[in-house]
């Protein structure tokens, strides 16, 4: 079978000695040191871009390789002076598994910038990435920039409630801890895979931990993240947690927590907040940089998304909701991801008002558009359908390019999606069809790093 990067026909030379290619291991080291320079952000632990470009490349990461990553090479300087990596993964939606791929440390040269070789590499990624199968590419990147390539925003990035340290409960001095928290190892994996199962419940679209993605979290800490087990008294795991294991801008953060059913975050979160509390306040003693002022730790960001169990047991303790920011998602075939989750959407539509449909569904995107044939309730058709006039054929239902991606992944309600957009518009059966095959529901998606 033909590799996927066989398919890309590369080394490409693009003029003036700039070379498009694959990365192999021999670039390790140059692009360990590339992303160091071109990512790095002012306060962010030491070391973290090296070494997360040498875990994706050399063999640790379990789905990406070296040749993964796409670059751009100054051969007559002999220097990497553009690149990008995508990683692969299996997402879930409504249950049901798809591939998609994770573009990744995106970044050119500041000498070489504006010239296209971001969009060049792109265009290869998108290739390397259907040679994969992948349904989706999703990136988390700065603003605006991606919808250049395809890219609207349809899933939360982030969410979180800081807890000052002077918010952080202490014990009494005859109080012994309720619970025992201590890093996790890896016979620790089917508790842990059990716990976060939990975390899933009620999700659209949902990332999978399995045995070799828990591997890796527990071995690479890429990303400086310590996962902990929540013991209690009769040595019994009853929880998880994923704490920052180092401290970034004065702050720890808790980036997951999830207690079996019949456990109380209530009683839980106090002793896993001094825990961090303790850990921050070790690495800070152990951390001072003699030049600067005494570094105090000022917060605990609870980094839970939009919503999370966490939030109401600590309600009054914590700041306001900084509100998510969003992944960027891209479709390049949405008849054929539909075609895909076709059960779920069947599911759906039989608890609704529309249960047994026959008929079609006509969306326009103005610029193209989306037909769906129901038989009984059974989705028999979805292709690509674009009108000859929109004024005469406009459909049931219309969305501005790339907006249907909000509702296809629960983001927003078509509802909202009317308020915001008023050239997304339905008719009353296509409302109901709409309201039925897409509810807003929220997703539960962990970064692969
Ligand atoms: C953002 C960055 C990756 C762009 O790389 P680049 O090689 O200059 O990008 P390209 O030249 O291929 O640009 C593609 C398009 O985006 C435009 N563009 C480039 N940088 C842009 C920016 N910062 N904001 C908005 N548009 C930008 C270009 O003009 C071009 O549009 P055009 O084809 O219509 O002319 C580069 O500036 C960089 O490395 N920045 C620092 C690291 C970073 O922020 N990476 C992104 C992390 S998610």
């Amino acid at each position: 079978m033909t590799s996927p990067h066989n398919t890309l026909n590369l080394p490409r030379a693009l003029g003036d000695g700039l070379v498009l290619r694959l990365a192999t291991e021999a670039d390790i080291d140059p692009l360990a040191e590339f992303n160091g320079q071109i990512h790095y952000e002012d306060g962010e632990p030491t070391g973290f871009l090296p070494t997360f470009t040498r875990v994706l490349m050399n063999g640790q990461h379990p789905t990406m390789v070296a040749k993964d990553f796409v670059l751009v090479e100054d051969t007559t300087k002999r220097k990497i002076i553009s690149a990008t990596c995508l990683i692969p993964q299996v997402w879930y939606y409504d249950g049901i598994p798809f591939k998609m791929g994770q573009p990744e440390l995106v970044g050119t040269n500041p000498a070489y910038r504006r010239r296209g070789l971001v969009r060049l590499i792109f265009d290869t990624i998108h290739q390397l990435s259907a040679a994969y199968g992948h349904q989706l590419q999703g990136i988390t990147g700065i603003p605006w920039f991606y919808r250049q390539f395809g890219y609207e925003f349809a899933l939360d990035l982030g969410g979180r409630r800081a807890l000052p340290i002077a918010n952080v409960p202490e014990l009494k001095e005859d109080e012994a801890e309720p619970y025992q928290i201590r890093p996790a190892t890896e016979t620790d994996i089917p508790a842990l895979i059990h716990l976060y199962q939990q975390c899933l419940e009620g999700k659209l679209v949902t990332t999978p931990m399995d045995e070799a993605r828990w591997r890796y979290e527990l071995s690479s800490r890429t990303y400086a993240i310590q996962t902990y087990c929540i013991i209690n008294d009769q040595q019994r795991i009853v929880g998880s947690c994923r704490g920052s294991a180092e401290v970034w801008h004065s702050e720890m953060g808790l980036w997951g927590i999830v207690v079996d059913k019949g456990v109380s975050l209530r009683v839980v979160l106090p002793g896993v907040t001094r825990k961090l509390k303790a850990h921050g306040e070790a690495y800070l003693a152990n951390h001072q940089d003699s030049k600067d002022q005494e570094q105090k730790l000022a917060a605990i960001q609870f980094h839970l998304g939009a919503d999370h169990p966490a939030y109401q047991a600590f309600d009054a303790k914590l700041g306001p909701l900084q509100k998510p920011y969003g992944w960027y998602i891209r479709v390049p075939d949405v008849p054929g991801f539909i075609q895909h989750v076709t059960p779920a959407l069947e599911k759906r539509l039989a608890n609704s008002v529309m249960s047994g449909y026959s008929g079609e569904l006509k969306i326009t995107f103005y610029r193209g558009g989306l037909r769906l044939v129901f038989d009984g309730g059974r989705l028999t058709q979805a292709e690509d359908w674009a009108s000859q006039d929109s004024r005469k054929d406009g459909g049931g239902a219309g969305f501005p390019p790339l907006i249907f991606l909000k509702l296809l992944f629960g983001y927003r309600s078509l509802a909202e999606l009317r308020d915001a957009f008023p050239d997304c518009w339905a008719n009353e059966e296509s409302t109901l069809l709409l309201n039925a095959l897409f509810p807003k529901q929220p997703s539960w998606v962990v970064q692969m790093v």
